[in-house]
Formats: C-alpha cells, structure tokens, sequence
C-alpha cells in the first residue's frame, strides 16, 4: 500500500490503475450495447469528469456525441437553498438520448438539482454515468443508471478529482487515511 499527501492530508491506495481501467472498459461495453444505433451524446461535468469521460469515451466502439459542461451552484436569493446552472451547454438536447457524466455522486444535490433542467429541453432518454457512487451518503433521489464503483463514504483523490484542486492527475484513487 503506498500514501501520498495531498496539501495537509495523507491518502492511501484505495482503487489501481488497473482496476479503474477495467472496470471502465466494462461500462463501455455496457453502454454500448445499451445504446447501439443510438447515436447517444454525453454531457461530461467539469472539472472532476475529465479523465473518466476520455477513458470511457475511447473505449466507445459505437458512434456517440461528446460535450463538457460546467456546474455553477448559487446562494439563491430568496431561502429556498440552492440553485445549479451550467456553463456551456450550448446543445439541443431535443429528441436526444442523453447520458450525463459524472466522476463522484456523493449526496446527489448537484444532480438531484440539476436534472430538472436538462429534462426541461426534452431528451429522448436521459441516463446518468458515474465512475464512484457513495451511496451511504446519498441523500437526495437520483437513479444511477451506470456505477463504476460504489465506495465508502471517506474523501477520495486522484483520477480527476482534486482535495483543493490538487491530486486530479493521479492515475489511481487514493482515499482519505484514517
Ligand atoms: P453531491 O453531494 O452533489 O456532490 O453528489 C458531488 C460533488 O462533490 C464533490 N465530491 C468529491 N470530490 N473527492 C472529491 O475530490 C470526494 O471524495 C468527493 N465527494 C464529493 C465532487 O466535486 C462531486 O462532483
Ligand atoms: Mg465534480
């Protein structure tokens, strides 16, 4: 087991390379077979999708549409709590089948929020992708469609997702020691 510190914090091997490749040619697959003659398009979710979404991408062996869009999460101004946007989404989604990218759903606020909007454009079929699920910390309804791998609710780095903006271009997953 190797232990990496990312700014104040050490993180210990949780998923390798290896592993993580694998488990993303499977779900390729997967989808692929889900979606052939489909033509689906994938709306990948900045920043912590990007390595998950090439990967997936380049293991697609079916025609598919690939776009990246940000998510902004405002203080509303009235109490009701929190309102998501997205920054470039310049696609009709009209009529499309629709699989959105995510890297992590921890709670599924992001989400849980944010699908409405895209529902409102009226895709064909819109399915949700992510490579980890914790699903001990889930909390708003949300139905993922394509799990890469359900993990423990610790804090993880590495393969696109960052503790401060550091440790995104770590080729494995690395969780929280404890
Ligand atoms: P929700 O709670 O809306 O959160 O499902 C999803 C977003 O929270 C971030 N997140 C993490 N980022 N390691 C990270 O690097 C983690 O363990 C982690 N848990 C949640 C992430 O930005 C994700 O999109
Ligand atoms: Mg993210």
């Amino acid at each position: 087991m190797s232990v990496i510190q990312v700014h104040d914090k050490k993180f210990e091997t949780f998923l390798s390379e290896d592993v993580i490749q694998k488990r993303i040619a499977e779900l390729a697959i997967e989808i692929a077979r889900d979606y052939t003659d489909k033509k689906p398009l994938f709306i990948a979710i900045l920043n912590g999708s990007f390595m998950f979404a090439a990967d997936l991408f380049k293991h697609l062996q079916i025609e598919a549409e690939i776009c990246f869009i940000k998510l902004a999460s405002y203080k509303g101004m009235k109490s009701s709590g929190k309102v998501v946007t997205s920054i470039g989404l310049e696609e009709d989604l009209f009529g499309k089948d629709v699989i959105i990218l995510e890297d992590i759903v921890d709670t599924g606020k992001t989400l849980h929020h944010f699908l409405p909007k895209l529902e409102h454009q009226q895709p064909r079929s819109l399915k949700i992708a992510t490579l980890l699920h914790k699903p001990a910390a889930t909390k708003f309804p949300l139905t993922l469609d394509y799990i890469g791998f359900s993990i423990p609710e610790k804090f993880v780095v590495g393969y696109g997702l960052d503790y401060d903006g550091l440790g995104r271009n770590i080729k494995e997953i690395y969780q929280l020691s404890s």
